[in-house]
């Protein structure tokens, strides 16, 4: 059964600038045990969708449904909202500084999350806090949970959040960047603990970040945004391997090499438009190297394209032309020139740049050029270090930049798959059960009946 269904999800903030289209038409549905990779560039609109869902963003003008287990967010009451924030959807936020009140002790925090939602006496949820800082991995933790969070280093206010966020064990979690300003040891890891916990506990996830690496891990399906729409979705393998955008396209030939390479970056070209006055026809058609006319006077709908059965594009490019390289390249860059009139040519920056002048921004190493204002947040350069991590502790790698160049889409889909390895399964599940069992001590809760209610936990605690 569906967990959430959101439709036609639109979002808008009225300034003294204007209005900001924040987000403009989002659906989607997500299951138990599900998780969405919601990627696109610093201001595309992801956290503005799942803040609104969560009905965090008052004062925004919205529209649209979001129906959790039936019930729609959006119209919903503060108070039966109060009531399923924490207890049903689990949010770990992106500034975990600003999340956790510096005056409070970390464990305090916890429990008074736990007593909101139960009734639970403070030794009990205090016993539970201690279970939680454990089973994310803070060490010491009946020692810990007295600390403030400053006392806490960035990976540690991180992990504590997703203590938080677990701590009545939700339906939903939402991550928002949850990675993001962490060492890559700790990104790895938190990636590690999200993915362990959620098949442990059947939890549904919408992870939010501007890192296709971290996207590549552990997302079912992808919404890829830009300027507050979804510009493509498909599952993870067929984003990867068979994209139709050339917005996706650019993001996943800026990922930098697996096997940590040197090689060239493509950067995307260009800044994301204001949301304020979004470029005419499709959004990003100043960036777009394939620009044709029809893209800057009508607004490309969301349609379904070749690569998979749910693969949906919009992109007035044909649409069985999916993939990277070579070839599907070639063609549709044919077809970019046979629409291409002056509407196209005097509209585009980047038209016939494709290739990356010498000596620009982009026209550096990928860790050299990690914060230059050109590569912004489209770059996921995280993901390299990520991945050097991960080849470190012999776990696979995402199948960043699956799409060499000159390789065909043919070629890019029959190379790696992107599951993750048995082994690396097993050995997570194990860990989680072992965790777990230190969560639940006493209880008999199963990895078949998720731990939906607390009572048996809390009989074991109090
Ligand atoms: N309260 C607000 N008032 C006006 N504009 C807002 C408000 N909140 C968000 N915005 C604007 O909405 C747009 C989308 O913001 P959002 O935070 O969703 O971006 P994002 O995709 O999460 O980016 P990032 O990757 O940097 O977190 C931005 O242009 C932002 O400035
Ligand atoms: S080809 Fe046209 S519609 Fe497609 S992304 Fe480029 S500008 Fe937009
Ligand atoms: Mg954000």
């Amino acid at each position: 059964m569906t967990l959430l269904d959101v439709t036609d999800l639109r979002v808008s903030f009225p300034t003294e600038d204007g209005l900001v289209r924040a987000v403009q038409g989002i659906s989607f549905t997500l299951d138990p045990g599900q998780t969405l990779g919601i990627v696109g560039e610093s201001g595309s609109g992801k956290s503005v969708c799942t803040q609104t869902i969560m009905g965090l963003t008052r004062g925004a003008q919205i529209s649209g449904t979001a129906m959790f287990e039936g019930r729609d967010l959006l119209t919903m009451g503060d108070n039966d909202l109060r009531k399923i924030r924490g207890a049903e959807i689990g949010m770990i936020f992106q500034d975990p500084l600003s999340s956790l009140h510096p005056q409070y002790k970390v464990g305090w925090q916890i429990v008074e999350m736990i007593q909101a939602h139960e009734d639970i006496s403070t030794k009990a949820a205090t016993k539970r806090a201690v279970d939680l800082l454990r089973l994310v991995g803070i060490p010491q933790p009946d020692r810990r949970v007295d600390d403030y969070p400053h006392q806490f280093s960035g990976g540690m206010r991180q992990r504590a959040m997703i203590a938080m966020s677990l701590a009545l064990n939700p339906k939903l979690l939402i991550a928002d960047e949850p990675t993001t300003a962490l060492d890559v040891t700790v990104q790895a890891q938190i990636i590690d603990l999200i993915e362990r916990l959620q098949a442990e506990f059947n939890t549904a996830v919408i992870m939010i970040t501007h890192d296709l690496g971290v996207v590549a891990d552990i997302a079912d399906d992808v919404m890829v945004m830009y300027a507050g729409k979804p510009v493509e979705f498909a599952d993870r393998r067929t984003l990867y391997y068979r994209p139709h955008h050339p917005y996706t396209k650019g993001l996943i030939e800026s990922i930098p090499s697996a096997e940590g390479e040197r090689g060239r970056l493509k950067p995307i070209q260009g800044q994301p438009p204001s949301l304020i006055r979004l470029p005419s026809g499709c959004s990003f058609h100043p960036r777009c190297p394939y620009v044709m006319d029809q893209c800057v006077t009508e607004i490309p709908p969301l349609r379904q394209v070749a690569g998979s059965a749910d693969h949906r594009s919009a992109c007035w490019l044909p649409v069985d032309e999916v993939g990277i390289g070579g070839e599907v390249d070639r063609k549709r860059e044919q077809v970019a020139l046979a629409r291409r009139g002056t509407l196209a040519a005097e509209s585009s920056d980047v038209i016939d740049s494709v290739d990356v002048p010498d000596g620009s921004a982009a026209d550096v190493p990928a860790d050299v050029g990690a914060d230059t204002t050109t590569r912004g947040r489209t770059q996921p350069l995280a993901s390299t270090a990520t991945r050097a991590v991960r080849a470190r502790t012999g776990q696979p790698a995402p199948p960043a930049r699956p799409q060499r160049r000159g390789a065909t889409a043919t070629e890019a889909v029959t190379a790696a798959p992107v599951k993750k390895a048995a082994p690396k399964t097993s050995a997570k599940k194990a860990v989680a059960k072992k965790t777990v069992a230190s969560k639940t001590a006493g209880t008999t809760a199963k990895k078949t009946t998720p731990r939906r209610t607390n009572s048996s936990q809390n009989g074991s605690t109090s």
